[in-house]
């Protein structure tokens, strides 16, 4: 395995055709919309914190590829007590999740490359959870150096956790659970069984069992 080639970006759609509702919901909402970039997704303004994007030093979940957000947004629904921010690139997935977490004070989405803000984040904060679930597969080989899920990544990930703090994944392809199993293996964090934990099942999830792909679950943690 080898550290991602600078450039080579793991998001395929970024703007989207939005309806006249979506557009609508993205002026709305804005309250709830950080771009923390400069000029390029994967470009971090160094002047953005992560740990001061809500009042006080709760702790913080981050999903990475929130999609429409629905995730995050049945966990900040469910936790109060914990701040969630839902990192996203794809304009149209943004626009729902506006739309959908508006009342949530304890929610925020976050536009920009994933792996490019966990690469800028300081070591060892408040985050307690990293979700990355069911990231783009990158099915062909010659894309495999796209998928999100790789050892530089993993180093992010384990850097940017509190100590205990757990990176849970799920994948519905069986050639990218392997390559997850593998990347948990070589990374400083100690893989442990994984659940659903309280996962809910998203529109690709739903997709996958439709399909009849097994859904591959996996938990690391940061030991103190
Ligand atoms: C297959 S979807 C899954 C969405 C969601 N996790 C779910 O389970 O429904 C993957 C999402 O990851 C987003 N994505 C891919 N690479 C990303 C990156 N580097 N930073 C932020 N989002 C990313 C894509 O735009 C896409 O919406």
């Amino acid at each position: 395995m080898t550290a991602p080639q600078r450039g080579v970006r793991s998001f395929a759609r970024v703007e989207g055709r939005l309806s006249a509702a979506q557009v609508a919901a993205y002026a709305a909402n804005q309250h709830l919309l950080v771009e923390p970039t400069l000029g390029n997704f994967s470009r971090i303004d160094p002047e953005f914190h992560l740990e001061t994007l809500f009042d006080g030093a709760r702790s913080l979940i981050v999903e990475v590829g929130a999609g429409n957000g629905a995730q995050a947004i049945a966990y900040a629904t469910a936790h109060p007590e914990l701040d969630v921010v839902a990192v996203e690139i794809y304009r149209e997935g943004l626009a729902d999740g506006l739309r959908a977490g508006a009342h949530l004070p304890n929610l925020r989405f976050l536009r920009a490359d994933a792996a490019a803000l966990l690469a800028a984040a300081p070591s060892g904060g408040i985050i307690s959870e990293v979700w990355t679930y069911f990231p783009d597969p990158w099915r062909k080989a010659r894309h495999f150096k796209r998928r999100i899920v790789n050892d530089a990544f993993a180093e992010a990930v384990a850097r940017v956790l509190a100590p205990g703090g757990v990176w849970r994944l799920a994948t519905d392809w069986p050639d990218y659970a392997e390559h997850m199993a593998e990347v948990l293996e070589n990374s400083s964090l100690r893989v442990v069984p994984a659940d659903r934990a309280e996962r809910i099942v998203t529109k690709y999830e739903k997709k996958a069992i439709a399909e009849g792909r097994e859904v591959h679950e996996f938990a690391a943690v940061k030991d103190a």
